[in-house]
Order: C-alpha cells, then sequence, then structure tokens
C-alpha cells in the first residue's frame, strides 16, 4: 500500500488544468467608492471561446483589463494559469507576452505601414537593442507576412494603417495579437460598429485561429446574438455584477448561472436593438 502510494505520489508532479482563467468573488473600482465590478466569478477552459455581454458601462472592458494584469482587484482573487496578473511583475511579464490584447480602441500605430503594425507583436521576444531600434530578422517579417495573408490582407502591407477600412484595421489589430504567438486573446468589442457580414467574417478568423493555435479567446460583444453563435459561454454583465451565463447546447440556450429567465426575455434585454 505505502509503495504503491510512493510510486503513485513520486509520479504526479504537475498538476494539469483545464481551467485558464479563474475568477473568485472579484470587485474592482476606478475611485474607491463606486464598484466598477462586484462579486464577479468565472471560469473559462483552455481553448474555448468566452463572450462577455452587458450594456455600455457595465463593466466589460474593466473586466478585460483585470485579466491582462492592467488592473488590479480591490476583492477576490484571479488566476490566470496560476499566476495572479499584475502588470509590473516580473513572473507575469512573461505570461503576460502571451496575451494578446486588442483594446476598444485597437490601438494600431496610424501613421506607419500595416506589416510594421503587425510586427510590433514580435517585439516582447526581441532582444532589447532590437526591440529599442526596431530591427526586425527577415524570420519574423516573413512570419508576419504570412499570418496578414491569413487574415485577408495580403498586398496591404505597406499601406499606412490610417487608410484602412474598419474591418481591416480590425484584421490587422488581430494579426499583430497572433503575431505574440499568443495562448491567450483578449478582444474588446472588435466587431462592434461593422455591419453583419463583416462582423462574421472577423469572428470567422478568429474561430480558425482558435482551432490552428488552440488559443483561447475572451471576447466582449454588443450583440448577444452574434455571441451565442461563436461562443462556448456568453457572460452577461449588468451593473458590474454578472447576473448570467449561458450557452448553446444543441438547439437550446443552456442557462449555466441563474434560472427564471425565458430565452426571448434573455434576448430581447440583451440584444444590439435594446442598445438605443
Ligand atoms: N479610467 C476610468 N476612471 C474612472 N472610471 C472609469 C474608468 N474607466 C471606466 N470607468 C467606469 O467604470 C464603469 C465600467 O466601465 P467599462 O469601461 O468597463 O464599461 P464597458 O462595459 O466596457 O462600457 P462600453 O460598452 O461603453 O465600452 C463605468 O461606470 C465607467 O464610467
Ligand atoms: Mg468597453
Amino acid at each position: 500500500m505505502e509503495l504503491l502510494l510512493m510510486k503513485k505520489s513520486s509520479s504526479i508532479s504537475t498538476i494539469f488544468t483545464k481551467k485558464i482563467i479563474q475568477m473568485n468573488n472579484v470587485s474592482t473600482s476606478y475611485d474607491s467608492k463606486n464598484y466598477a465590478l462586484k462579486g464577479i466569478n468565472l471560469s473559462i477552459d483552455k481553448g474555448t471561446n468566452y463572450a462577455i455581454v452587458g450594456k455600455s458601462g457595465s463593466g466589460k472592458s474593466t473586466l478585460l483589463k483585470l485579466m491582462n494584469g492592467m488592473m488590479s482587484p480591490s476583492e477576490g482573487t484571479i488566476k490566470i494559469e496560476y499566476q495572479t496578473p499584475k502588470m509590473n511583475d516580473k513572473n507575469f511579464k512573461v505570461l503576460m507576452h502571451k496575451i494578446g490584447y486588442i483594446p476598444q480602441s485597437l490601438g494600431l500605430i496610424k501613421n506607419i505601414s500595416v506589416l510594421e503594425n503587425v510586427l510590433i507583436g514580435a517585439l516582447p521576444r526581441l532582444g532589447k537593442i532590437q526591440s529599442m531600434f526596431k530591427i526586425f530578422p527577415e524570420k519574423e517579417i516573413q512570419e508576419a507576412k504570412n499570418i496578414l495573408k491569413l487574415v485577408g490582407l495580403s498586398g496591404k502591407e505597406e499601406r499606412k494603417a490610417y487608410m484602412l477600412s474598419g474591418g481591416e484595421k480590425r484584421r490587422v489589430a488581430i494579426a499583430r495579437a497572433l503575431m505574440q504567438k499568443p495562448t491567450i486573446l483578449l478582444a474588446d468589442e472588435i466587431v462592434s460598429e461593422l455591419d453583419q457580414a463583416t462582423a462574421r467574417e472577423i469572428m470567422e478568423l478568429i474561430s480558425d485561429a482558435q482551432k490552428r493555435m488552440n488559443l483561447t479567446a475572451i471576447m466582449v460583444h454588443h450583440d448577444i446574438r452574434l455571441a451565442l453563435e461563436y461562443s462556448n459561454r456568453v457572460a452577461v454583465i449588468q451593473e458590474g455584477e454578472k447576473i448570467l451565463e449561458i450557452g448553446i447546447e444543441g438547439d437550446k440556450i443552456m442557462d449555466f448561472e441563474t434560472g427564471g429567465l425565458t430565452n426571448q426575455e434573455i434576448l430581447e434585454m440583451y440584444s444590439d436593438e435594446s442598445k438605443k
């Protein structure tokens, strides 16, 4: 018995987890008076697409900022692959470089080319001197061109970012994030403001990248229908609180958190039409 136990414990040295992000009772505030988020619990499986939906000001962007360490919770705990996200923490920096973050404003540099914008994603893995002078090895340039092809922007490598359409700008932001070789992609309203067809193209692009790279995507959306269509789970945030976590199973919308609302009520509450 003892031998068996010893054998077992000596051979098991690493714990593997399917959960890539976990938040336990997380609250945060910008001014230490009002909560931007309150009592958030969530758990995201590796390789899945997790959507965050809610009205303007509900706390969606704040939630993403907590996940990449730009903000810290005032209460509760966050773990990303067992680490606490904190921007200035040396240990977290290694993991942070594997988190592709696309802010709501996209964060492109307007006056440089599409290719240069994408190459910015490679900076964390280059040496200090190379980074400082933005000297990119041929291998990285080739990689950036391959990614641009993947996102449908071949032939536009030299175009300045400000000359692109809204949809194209989003493709560049995705390409820059993919250039990081991320394990997690955080995208803040990347398809809001686009027409349905372009929004779907971008979502297909992300689904495809997820399959190729076993990427976990956490995406903020305004339209709950689109979120349900492309995501495994959709968290609905209202005034800083997570009030629902839903997903499609077969032909049903499953409520994983709470009960009580009909499908129609959920859709009516949070569909795009209700933004007005
Ligand atoms: N830098 C800041 N300083 C102070 N308060 C902020 C700041 N950023 C956001 N807030 C407040 O925190 C709350 C949540 O904001 P957040 O940007 O997370 O909302 P959101 O759901 O992303 O909204 P939107 O859909 O308009 O982008 C809001 O009340 C907002 O006014
Ligand atoms: Mg926002």
